[in-house]
This record gives structure tokens, sequence and C-alpha cells, in this order.
């Protein structure tokens, strides 16, 4: 038998293999009602039926009894900006005013180290709180934001991706830099970050109209210099930013056609939102296996779209949920799949629970190429995990006991669960967060 440290019984959900398509999905999903994982330190060893590995424990009680609860890995949450945490939901308008009358001032905050260390540790803490254990994050344009968010990510051991916004046109004086400073700046943070544990550095040209010609190739350099890192930006979100993209861009024949021209697209690209996109765009993010973020309730809340689910599942192109808070309103992402499904009720699209868990987790993982390191339980997989009370109110109570099968279970949380369904979160073989510190200190 191999080596472990920590055994833990309860309900287990996951999917055990990345896959193309509702019905693909469903096949590899395994639900184990009476499991026992196991953990050496901060990797999954095994989780099998009780029955079958009970035999391993050293003692009868040498486990922590988690029945009641169902445990799913931790969720990816694909696109999200850190330092928006403070104007969530902001009324009135949609993106390129929002940018401007909300936004923007905001992030001016943020060239204080002190104000990002406070809002760093409020921001993973609410990460914690929703089961969110991986996230691909915007900083600002302040190195220092940067610098704050994945020294407290390195405490907690989380694995997270983000990087410094640059731009250099089109955005206030106090948020925008020359491309050599960008270009600098960003370099610097990568030596320093970038696969530094288990943090990764994402180049973050905020989109196309806040960026020169002369910026983009600068982004295009440093993806030479550095091919593993990854790409973070916004396309086709809003059709008044199409528009003005087109009128910036007139040489370039599509929004994604600018970031393709810089070589910005490939693997380990995620371009969040993905709206509003013509065939050749979806034939390019597919050719050059690119991700997209779709972002429900950012999409519903700005009026920006309906993403095109299934468009983009025929396309066969990489997609993760992303809640894109401050413009996404909610940091759970159990709140994001139920706004998920109503954004695949317009369109006639059913999205079912097993393919919604499979976005929020190892799909997520898939599109962020860190399926082989997160994403499920499978043996040496980084052990990110989140502990749901699937009923903690009397509605939730009344109809998860109405429920006949995992799925129906899963699909009440997707539509009647938020945070107060996090009951544990795990990151890297520990307990992180639980809930009921939270009922003591309150
Ligand atoms: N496009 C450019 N910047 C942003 C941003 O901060 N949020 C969203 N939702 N879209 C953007
Ligand atoms: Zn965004």
């Amino acid at each position: 038998a191999m080596p472990w440290t920590t055994a833990i019984r309860g309900h287990f959900f996951d999917i055990t293999a990345v896959a193309e398509g509702a019905e693909a999905i469903a096949q590899r999903a395994r639900n184990i009602e009476d499991g026992l994982l196991l953990l050496d330190e901060g990797r999954i060893v095994s989780l099998v039926p009780w029955e079958e590995g009970r035999a391993q424990l050293r003692h009868e009680q040498d486990y922590l009894d988690y029945r009641g609860k169902l445990i799913v890995p931790g969720f990816v949450d694909s696109h999200i900006h850190y330092p928006q945490t403070e104007m969530i939901g902001a009324y009135g308008e949609q993106l390129l005013t929002w940018l401007e009358n909300y936004t923007f001032p905001v992030e001016g905050q943020y060239h204080s180290p002190d104000h990002a260390a406070r809002m760093s540790a409020f921001f993973l803490n609410q990460l914690l709180a929703n089961g969110t254990t991986t996230a691909l994050v915007f900083g600002t344009v302040h190195p220092q934001s940067v610098d704050a968010l994945f020294s407290a990510a390195q405490r907690l051991e989380m694995r997270l991706i983000a990087g410094k916004v640059m731009m250099d046109r089109n955005a206030p004086d106090y948020l925008t830099e020359s491309v050599e400073q960008s270009y600098q700046q960003t370099r610097e943070l990568i030596e320093r970050w970038h696969n530094n544990g288990r943090l990764g550095y994402a180049l973050t040209p905020r989109f196309a109209p806040t960026s020169s010609p002369q910026l983009l190739a600068a982004v295009q350099a440093l993806r030479e210099a550095y091919p593993d890192t990854w790409l973070h930006t916004h396309l086709s979100e809003n059709l008044d930013e199409v528009a003005w993209v087109q009128a910036l861009w007139p040489e370039h024949e599509s929004y994604l056609g600018v970031y393709h021209h810089y070589q910005l697209t490939g693997k380990r690209s995620v371009f969040a939102h993905a709206i509003h996109l013509a065939e050749q765009e979806w034939e390019c993010l597919r050719n050059t296996d690119s991700s997209v973020a779709f972002c429900p309730t950012s999409n519903l809340f700005l009026g920006s779209g309906l993403f095109r689910l299934q468009t983009c599942q025929q396309k066969r192109v990489r997609m993760g949920i992303g809640t894109d808070v401050g413009a996404g309103t909610t940091f759970s992402m159990l709140q994001t799949l139920g706004e998920a499904y109503k954004v695949a009720q317009l369109q006639s699209y059913r999205l079912c629970a097993s393919e919604a868990f499979y976005h929020a987790t190892l799909g997520g993982a898939h599109a962020l190429d860190l399926d082989d390191k997160i994403g499920n339980f499978q043996p040496g997989k980084e052990a990110d995990f989140v502990v749901l009370d699937p009923a903690v109110t009397p509605l939730q109570t009344l109809r998860f006991n109405n429920s006949r099968d995992i799925y129906e279970k899963l699909f009440v949380l997707m539509t009647l669960g938020d945070d107060r369904n996090i009951w544990r979160t795990w990151v890297n073989g520990k307990c992180v967060w639980q809930r009921d510190a939270l009922e003591v200190a309150a």
C-alpha cells in the first residue's frame, strides 16, 4: 500500500477525465456515496469506496468523518479581477462607461501596497469561502498589486495565476504606463513569481482598446521569452467595445485577429467573455488551442450578451467558468453555474449538472492547462477540494430530501446554493477555511 498522511470518509463526486460534450462528461462522472480519500501531504493517493479502503487504516477511527457532506474538487475560477472586489454591484452602466465611472478610480487605489495587501487577504478569503481553490486573476497596472496578491496566495499554498495589467492608452493617466515600463515591470514580476511554488504568471494586457500596437508587440516579446506563461485578456464582450476595436485597429479583420497578429493566441491563452464572435474567430480559437472564460453573472449584469455555450462546444474550444468579479455579481461558483444554466436556457441548450460541475472543476483546469495537476481526485493530483454542506436552509433541506439522485442534488446546489453551502475548503492537503470558525467568530 502507498504511504498516506490523511484519510477522509464521505460522499465524493468528480469527473475522472477531460471530455468533450455533455454525454462524454456524464460517462466519466464518478459518484462514491461512502468513500475513503487518502492524501499524502498535499497529494491525492487514492479515492475508493469505504469498504475497499478501510483495510488501509491503521486504526478503526483513523479518518476524518465527513459523512453527510458532499466533497467535490476545488472550484476553478477562470476569470476574475481582485481589485474590483470593493466595487461589485455598481449600478447603471454597460462595459465602457462602467470602466470609466467605477472601475478605473477603484483600481487607482492599488498604488498603495497596504491597500493591496488588505484587499488581497480579503479577496483570497472570499475565494476560499466560496470553495474556489484556483483562479486566473487580474491585478491592476501597479506591480505592487500583484506582489501583494502572490505573497498572500503563497502563504495559503494556493495554485493561483495572476498578472499585472498592461495598458498604455485610453485610460486615465494614473493607470497608464510606457511600453518600456510595462515590459520591465512585467519581466521582473515573472522572474519573481512565475513557477514559484504553485504560482503562475499571466501576461495581462487589459484589452485591445487600452493597448497600442507597441504594447502588444512587447507582450509578444515577453511571451516568446517566457513561453510557459499564461496570456489573459478580454475579447468581444460588448458590441460598442467590438466597434471600438474595429475603429482603433482598422487593418485587422476581427477583434481576435488583433491578438492573433501578435501571436497572443494559443495554449494557455485565456480570453474572457468571447460573446460576439464571427465564425472565423471561433475557428482561430480552436486552431490555436486557445481558451475562453464564460462569465454569466457579468454578462447579464453589464447587459453584454449571451455566451454561446453550444457553439463553443461544437467548435471544440476550451472553456472555463469565470465569476468576473466586480462586473460579475458573486464569488460563488455555485451561483455562477446557476446563471450559466439560465444563459443556456435562453438559447435552448440544457446545461446538466454533471456538465456544469465539470466546467467549474476539471474543465476549468483544462482551460488553464492545469488538468494534469488539479480538477479531480485522481492519484497524484494536488489535494484541492471543497466540502459542501448540501442543505443549509429549510428550503434547501426540503428540496434536497425531495431529490432522487446525485444529479438532482447537484442541480439543486447550483440553483439554490451559495457560500452558505461551503463547509470546508482544502488547499494542497490542508484545511484552510472552515465555516464553523466563522460561526464561532460571529
Ligand atoms: N474589459 C476591459 N476591462 C474590463 C474589466 O475590468 N472588466 C470587464 N468585465 N471587461 C473588461
Ligand atoms: Zn474581466
